[in-house]
């Protein structure tokens, strides 16, 4: 399957990532087609470059939503993606994007999408002085972090005293979660992901 990755900032996903294609649990099942960035400058698309990926931007500063979207819709369908994987992209999707290429966009959310959306997550966990967090990934929709959950794993922030120390324990899950996630659906291997209550009560 060939994978579109799109980033705005440092790219650790997307490393965790292009290592699993090369040498992890994605190897023989996945490439990748580009990494794509709204943000020329991120981290992460240099680290791309250096890892051997295709990279592509184009910046979103400035643009109205919709029509930045239906360029890039454009810029990825050129790579012919199965997949688009957002690690990191800090941006709300247009219904242009969302139906270019529906029931294929996958998120990942460093909390669980059910209690909570949006960014800022592993702040909330912490503040909460949460036990446990959950890392998700899902299918996009419309919505922000409503999507049809594809998978989740729990990380244990007992002892987790510090904000660093609970991003630092729910990024090395993200880290596995993420390439585990995509090699399985790649596989065949997920249910159908059962809709969300809001989607289910708008399809009736
Ligand atoms: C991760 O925490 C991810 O879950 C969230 O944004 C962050 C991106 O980090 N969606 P990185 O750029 O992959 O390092």
């Amino acid at each position: 399957a060939r994978l579109a990755i799109l980033l705005s900032g440092r790219g650790s996903n997307m490393v965790a990532l292009v290592k699993a294609v090369h040498g992890g649990v994605l190897r023989e099942l996945a490439e990748v087609a580009v990494v794509f960035s709204n943000k020329p400058d991120a981290p992460g698309l240099e680290t791309a470059a250096a890892l051997g990926c295709v990279t592509a931007s184009l910046t979103s500063q400035g643009r109205k939503r919709q029509e930045f979207d239906a360029e890039v819709v454009d810029i990825l369908t050129s790579y012919q993606p199965d997949y688009i994987v957002l690690a990191g992209y800090m941006r709300i999707l247009s219904p242009t994007f969302i139906r270019a290429f529906a029931g294929r966009i996958l998120n990942i959310h460093p909390a669980d999408t059910h209690q909570h959306q949006g960014l800022h997550a592993y702040e909330w966990a912490f503040e909460k002085q949460l036990e446990e967090t959950k890392i998700t990934v899902h299918l996009v929709d419309e919505g922000l972090d409503t999507g049809p959950v594809l998978a989740q794993h729990p990380v244990d922030l007992q002892g987790a005293d510090t904000l660093a120390e609970v991003e630092r324990r729910g990024l090395a899950v993200e880290h596995f979660l993420y390439a585990d996630t995509l090699a399985r659906l790649i596989r065949g291997e997920l249910p159908s992901p059962t809709p969300e209550p809001a989607a289910a009560s708008a399809a009736v």
